[in-house]
């Protein structure tokens, strides 16, 4: 067999096992020596050299290959539907990425989502056949749409379309895609990807409220860059991580880590008023808050999300309460209490102006510009810290610095009472404030930990995971001490 015909061998296998798979049955073909040699980068012999070059091949590199992790116990089964838009091409990593944690996915693709990916990318990916027609006699004898609904524990539409939403909402079920929606019992959760007029358009907005009245639910979408160009707005398809992260929400936030905890979470810049038309504010996007507060979310936490102004959508299945200034922050935060953990992400404003203008501050003809006093603002963090009854278990702040990173959150750390500092550089080179990546440490009572550099929704699972891990942590040290009494 030529190099070529193994390599698209391996990829067909790759798509219809998963990389976890291969990688089992790669560690085990190659015995312990060779794998180590691998992972410490020796090329001991030739034939590593030739695996690299398959890896490559795979776009794969040698070592993930090898300690890929494994899928997650109790596969589920999962109708993925592809709707007909330009970030259809998204679902081709999505799938890749439910294959990865152990999940079947069943593909459906509409007739317009086929004008974009095709059913072949999606097959290979998925691993299995591809429904796309109604009246297929083959598919109906084979598997039919009320089978394909009943045996999904979730169904997911990827990309939400608005036509496909309207033919939702008005319970149409003229193809495979929409029949199987209208049959299934099982939790649906779509990702709506349009132009942002389109998003707003009233159509649209009933089409959202009568799915939402009828239990469907949502995922973004974002705002953002439209392929269009010039085009920016709330329209963009959610990002595969996030999807990935709703859907565990949706079947595992009954039983996730964080099940039965309450979580507060601050996100996002405040604004400070100066007059009617003026304020004092700050780069925060929200983007590393709001992932946190879905991410707990999808753990199974109540949380309450306290933001201030962003043009994020809201997280799904939280309680956000919109907030413009620190003194309002404070407010919601003190209402939201009692709560198991706090994490205070939102970049509050140090000052605000003394007074507020009642009316606009009009420019004086050849007179000096007007000097503006300001009083320090609550510390939000601190306060929860030091809260004498009724603190959170875990309170946890966010240090966002340009010098001296460490230092200064050491000192975060012990001057607000918190638990744990997130500590991150913001300097403009590093594009974290506004950004979709973060390069963070942990500082806890135990020492810092240094974090690779992560998307922001990938920092929000480890933090989350952490919280989970120190919650049972403190749970079983209380039991082990009243069962000493
Ligand atoms: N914080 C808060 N209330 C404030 C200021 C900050 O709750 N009025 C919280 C932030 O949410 C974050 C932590 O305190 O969790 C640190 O915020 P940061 O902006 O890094 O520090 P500051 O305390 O504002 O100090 P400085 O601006 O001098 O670095």
């Amino acid at each position: 067999m030529d190099k070529d015909a193994l390599v698209s061998r391996l990829k067909q296998r790759l798509a219809e096992t998963g990389t976890t798979a291969l990688a089992a049955s790669l560690r085990a073909g190659l015995g312990k020596g060779v794998v180590s040699d691998i992972l410490s980068g020796k090329s001991a012999n030739p034939g590593i050299e030739t695996l690299r070059a398959v890896a490559r091949a795979l776009d794969c590199d040698l070592a993930d290959l090898l300690t890929a992790t494994p899928a997650p116990a109790g596969k589920r089964t999962i109708v993925l539907i592809v709707g007909g838009g330009i970030s259809a091409y998204k679902s081709l990593d999505l799938i890749r990425r439910l294959r990865e944690r152990g999940v079947t996915v069943r593909g459906i693709m509409t007739r317009a989502a086929q004008e974009f990916v095709t059913p072949l990318s999606v097959g290979a990916l998925t691993g299995g056949r591809v429904f796309t027609e109604l009246f297929d006699r083959e598919d109906e004898h084979d598997v039919g749409h009320i089978r394909l609904a009943r045996e999904a524990e979730a169904v997911i539409v990827v990309p939400a379309t608005a036509d496909l939403m309207a033919r939702m909402a008005s319970g149409r079920a003229d193809d495979l895609a929409t029949a199987v929606l209208l049959a299934t019992r099982a939790p649906v959760l779509l990702a709506p990807a349009m132009n942002p007029a389109m998003w707003g358009s009233p159509a649209t907005r009933r089409n959202v409220a009568t799915l939402t009245k009828d239990g469907v639910h949502f995922v973004g979408p974002n705002a953002g860059e439209m392929a269009e160009a010039n085009e920016a707005g709330v329209g963009r398809m959610a990002e595969p991580l996030e999807i990935i992260a709703a859907l565990e929400t949706l079947l595992d936030g009954e039983t996730g880590a964080l099940a039965g905890r309450k979580v507060i979470v601050t996100s996002g810049p405040t604004h400070e008023p100066i007059d009617p038309v003026r304020y004092l504010a700050n780069r925060s996007s929200g983007r590393q808050g709001h992932a946190i507060a879905a991410a707990a979310r999808a753990a199974g936490a109540e949380v309450t999300l306290v933001s201030g102004p962003v043009s994020l959508p809201d997280p799904a299945g939280v309680t956000i309460v919109h907030v413009e200034t620190a003194a309002e922050m404070l407010d919601a935060v003190t209402s939201a209490l009692p709560a198991d953990v706090a994490i205070m992400t939102a970049a509050v404003a140090d000052w605000r102006a003394t007074s507020v203008a009642r009316a606009k501050i009009k420019k004086q003809a050849r007179g000096a510009p007007p000097t503006l006093a300001l009083a320090e603002n609550p510390d939000i963090l601190s306060t929860v810290g030091h809260l004498a009854s009724g603190r959170p278990r875990l309170v946890i702040g966010f240090a966002a610095e340009t010098d001296d990173l460490l230092a200064n959150a050491a000192r975060k750390l012990k001057a607000k009472g918190a638990d744990w500092i997130v500590a991150n550089d913001v300097s403009p080179e590093t594009g974290v404030m506004g950004g979709v990546d973060n390069t963070v440490h942990l500082l806890t009572a135990a020492g810092v930990e240094d974090w690779e550099r992560l998307p922001k929704t990938e920092v929000a699972r480890r933090l989350v995971a952490r919280i989970a891990d120190a919650l049972s942590e403190k749970s079983s040290e209380r039991m082990a001490r009243s069962s000493r009494v």
